[in-house]
C-alpha cells in the first residue's frame, strides 16, 4: 500500500507534530520541506549573497545540494553533504527560508529533490504539497490555527529547549513570515481546493490525529 499525504498549513499550526505521527502509524517515510528551504537559507546566509538580487539567488541555487536521509526514522537534512539539522532551526533562518521561498528557481530547485521522495508513499509537510509539489496525493490537509495559539506554541517550544524568547515578538515575526508565505505569487500558502481543514487551536494532539 503506497500513497502520498500532504499536510500544509501556516507556522505553529501542528504541521510537524502531526506528519510525524502519521507516518509512523502508516510506515511511510515523513518529509518536512520547510527543513529543506531552511537549509538553502543558511547556505545564504553563510555564503552573504543578497536575497534581493534573483540572478544572484538563481546562479547560487546551482551550486546548492540538499538531501534527505533518516537516522533512526528521524530526518535529517543535508546542504552539500553536511548535515544541518542542528542549525537550521532560528528565527533568522525561518525568515530567510521564507524570503527565498519567494524565488521560482530555488522553489523549482527543491520541488523536484521533493518528488522525487515521492515515489513510495510519504506524508510531506509544508506550503504547497496539496497545491503544487504533490496535486495528486491521495489525502490532503491543511492545518491551521489563530496566530495567538501558533504564537505561544513556538514560545513553549523555546522555553522547552531553554532558549530565551518574548511572546509578543515571536507572534508577530510568525505573522509577518506567514503574511510572505500567503502573498507571494509562486506557490503561495493555502489551501489545495480539495484539502480537508483542520482549526487546532483548541485541540490536543490526538484530537487532531
Ligand atoms: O515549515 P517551516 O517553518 O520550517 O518553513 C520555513 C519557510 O520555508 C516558510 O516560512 C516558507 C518556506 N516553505 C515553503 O515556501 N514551502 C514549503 N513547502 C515549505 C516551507
Amino acid at each position: 500500500m503506497s500513497f502520498n499525504i500532504a499536510i500544509d498549513g501556516p507556522a505553529g499550526a501542528g504541521k510537524s507534530t502531526i506528519a510525524k505521527r502519521v507516518s509512523k502509524e502508516l510506515g511511510f517515510i515523513y518529509v518536512d520541506t520547510g527543513a529543506m528551504y531552511r537549509a538553502m537559507a543558511l547556505y545564504f546566509l553563510r555564503s552573504n549573497i543578497s536575497n534581493e538580487d534573483e540572478q544572484a539567488i538563481s546562479r547560487a541555487s546551482e551550486n546548492v545540494e540538499i538531501t534527505i536521509q533518516y537516522e533512526n526514522g528521524e530526518q535529517q537534512v543535508f546542504l552539500n553533504g553536511e548535515n544541518v539539522n542542528s542549525k537550521i532551526r532560528t528565527e533568522e533562518v525561518g525568515r530567510l527560508a521564507s524570503r527565498l521561498a519567494t524565488s521560482t528557481v530555488v522553489r523549482d530547485c527543491l520541488k523536484e529533490a521533493q518528488r522525487s521522495l515521492g515515489e513510495s508513499g510519504l506524508v510531506a509537510e509544508g506550503r504547497d504539497m496539496g497545491t503544487v509539489v504533490f496535486p495528486t496525493a491521495r489525502f490532503k490537509f491543511f492545518l491551521d490555527a489563530r496566530p495567538e495559539v501558533r504564537g505561544m506554541r513556538r514560545f513553549e517550544e523555546l522555553q522547552a529547549k531553554g532558549e530565551p524568547a518574548d511572546l509578543a515578538q515571536i507572534t508577530e515575526m510568525i505573522r509577518q513570515r506567514d503574511d510572505m508565505d500567503r502573498n507571494r505569487a509562486v506557490a503561495p500558502l493555502k489551501p489545495a481546493a480539495d484539502a480537508v481543514i483542520v482549526d487546532t487551536s483548541d485541540l490536543g494532539i490526538e484530537g487532531v490525529l
